[in-house]
């Protein structure tokens, strides 16, 4: 029938909110606004077939409407038209209504505020210079949304901000950027725009829960990739040192499969959340927090960890693996104490035989060396893009302390055991974009005061994002040489 009609598909009708320009207060009730279009009015058991079949090019499509209505008889159903004129419907599908036992009815859509999307508010209120772009954009960190406001925007912030909170659930908070970050913290001064004054977050990243006070310290969830892909290229057995920690977007995860971390922030707030994200995800055992400067702090790393080394990697055992483990350990115990010749006192203890052939637990077995406890790192991050090039001097004899103290012969048997010299992960940006790799290779090579080149062990240099047009962030990694640290 529809394709016979003589007026071809009807154009759907369009539903905008009304226009309040020169609004500087958000008065919600100023957007209610009303359609009247035609419905059928139609037995309940026809109304899907005849929306499906019979009228599918006449049916109203509109965002967040349905296309089929109660009426005010239950045994009815409105389906609406996308028309409000009768003259614009071929005369068929009045038939088709009036064989399915129906009738046209007019039909009043009514919508408020609470149906418009948030660009649809705001374009229907800034004043008409400034529709080009959309202010609505920001980034969610927590409750907290952050929005960058170009100038022009300004006299207009505390509306955007309302109607941003107002449109977007989860939201407690909306601020204003007030500088760049370029601060030695990398925080930012912000202006509540809307909602609750609070700036304390907590977020998940990765499994890991975090909780810090936006205000003071630096996140950036634009960064989970890359947290996530470094730690996801560290073994349970490494240690780390993370010397620009924040709150712990690196050291938490790489504590939590397993490795040992020394992490550290100048930021005094940032030192403080990160010790408490220590205990919030229950790796004390594996992760240290301090705070300190980047650069002493990497130049002392090597001391902290040989004199306080952290204990062999223990591997989680699955449930399964456990219920074994628990079952052979009574089993031995039981088989203790019926031996004659084993004394009462030691009915505790297993026999070691009966142990180590369970092999589920790191600890020795005869074929197997016991794991050491892990006295040298493996990698260090230094996640300062703005400067942290310029830390690199630290690695600079970064061993000599350890030689001292030990010898040259048990300094070399150790990295042999930890698997080699460290590994660095250094953030930097680059505006040389075409030759990212010579830029970055010749202001590292400055700063550590020897050749930093691809032909060192494990060089790469990893694009990470761009941050601005013609700057982008990149990650240089690189094993230490032994006439770097020596
Ligand atoms: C870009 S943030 C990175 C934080 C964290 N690693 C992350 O990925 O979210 C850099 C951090 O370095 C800290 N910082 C700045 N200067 C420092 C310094 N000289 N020594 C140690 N930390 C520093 C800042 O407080 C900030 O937390």
């Amino acid at each position: 029938m529809t394709r016979s009609a003589p007026h071809g598909p009807l154009p759907q009708p369009t539903l905008e909110p009304p226009v309040r320009r020169g609004m500087s207060e958000l008065d919600r009730a100023a957007f209610d606004a009303r359609l009247t279009l035609l419905a059928a009015r139609l037995p309940a058991a026809k109304a899907n077939k005849f929306m499906k079949e019979d009228a599918k090019d006449f049916i109203v499509r509109l965002r967040g409407i349905g296309a089929v209505n109660p009426d005010t008889s239950n045994e009815y159903r409105r389906v609406l038209l996308r028309t409000g004129d009768r003259s614009s419907l071929p005369t068929e599908l009045l038939e088709v209504v009036k064989r399915n036992d129906g009738e046209l009815v007019e039909h009043d859509l009514k919508v408020g505020y609470d149906y418009w999307t948030a660009d649809q508010i705001l374009q229907a209120v800034l004043p008409e210079d400034l529709l080009d772009e959309s202010p609505t954009a920001f980034t969610q960190v927590g409750h907290i949304a952050h929005v960058n406001l170009r100038e022009q925007y300004l006299p207009h912030r505390h509306l955007i901000g309302q109607v941003i909170l107002d449109k977007n659930k989860g939201l407690r908070t909306v601020v204003n950027k007030l500088d760049s970050i370029d601060n030695v913290y990398r925080n930012f001064q912000m202006e509540v725009l809307a909602g609750d004054p609070d700036f304390q977050v907590e977020l998940s990243e990765h499994d890991c829960r975090f909780r810090f006070d936006f205000s003071k310290v630096y996140w950036n969830s634009r960064l989970q990739t890359e947290h996530a892909r470094l730690v996801e290229s560290f073994k349970p057995t490494d240690v780390i040192v993370d010397g620009f920690a924040g709150v712990g977007p690196f050291a938490i995860p790489a504590g939590k499969k397993g490795c040992g971390v020394l992490a550290s922030d100048l930021n005094p707030a940032s030192a403080e959340a990160l010790g408490e994200n220590v205990k919030l995800n229950k790796v004390e055992k594996n992760v240290r927090a301090f705070e300190d400067d980047g650069r002493h702090f990497i130049q002392t790393s090597i001391l902290k960890i040989w004199n306080d080394p952290f204990p062999p990697y223990v591997p989680a055992l699955t449930s399964r693996e456990a219920k074994r483990k628990a079952r052979a350990e009574r089993e031995a115990r039981a088989a203790a104490a019926a031996s004659p010749e084993t004394p009462a006192s030691s009915s505790a203890s297993p026999p070691f035989n009966s142990l180590a052939s369970l092999s589920l637990s790191p600890s020795a077995t005869p074929s197997e060396p016991a794991p050491r406890p892990r006295r040298l790192p493996n990698h260090y991050i230094m996640n300062l893009p703005a400067s942290a090039l310029t830390f690199l001097d630290a690695f600079n004899g970064l061993f000599r302390p350890l030689y001292k103290l030990v010898g040259e012969e048990e300094v070399k048997r150790a990295v042999e055991e930890a698997g080699g010299l460290p590994v660095v992960h250094c953030y930097c940006f680059t505006k040389e974009v075409e030759e990212a790799e010579k830029d970055i290779c010749a202001r590292a090579t400055e700063a550590l005061g020897h050749q930093v080149h691809p032909a060192l062990p494990d060089f790469a240099l990893r694009y990470v994002r761009d941050v601005a047009p013609k700057k982008a962030m990149y990650c240089l990694e690189f094993r230490l040489t032994e006439e770097m640290v020596r």
